[in-house]
């Protein structure tokens, strides 16, 4: 369970979750196709970290992206992704990360 940190918010990966995932959960907005690391859509820039693929995505990778719909991370990580306006107004409070470190 990776701590995941975002433009907007902080949040835990769940297990077996993977980022886009986790990344959808928490409302965040992420452009997604095939969901298997074949089309590349899902593409959002790594700010720092790594993560991890169960299966090599056919997809190209530059340094510095990843590719959400076939990630998981295995350390703390920081992608730059924005939540979806409306779910930052309606859980602006809800999503209390106190007391978690990097
Ligand atoms: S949605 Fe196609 S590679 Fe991620």
């Amino acid at each position: 369970m990776s701590l995941v940190r975002t433009t907007d918010t902080q949040f835990r990966l769940l297990d077996g979750e993977t980022l886009l995932e986790g990344l959808e959960r928490t409302g965040h907005q992420v452009e997604y196709q095939c969901r298997s690391g074949y089309c590349g859509s899902c593409r959002i820039p790594l700010v720092y970290g790594q993560v991890t693929y169960k299966e090599q995505p056919l997809a190209y990778v530059a340094p510095g992206e990843v590719l959400p719909c076939c990630c998981t991370a295995a350390e703390p990580i920081s992608v730059d992704c924005q939540r979806m306006p409306k779910a930052q107004e309606e859980n602006e409070g809800q999503l209390s990360f106190s007391g978690l470190s990097a």
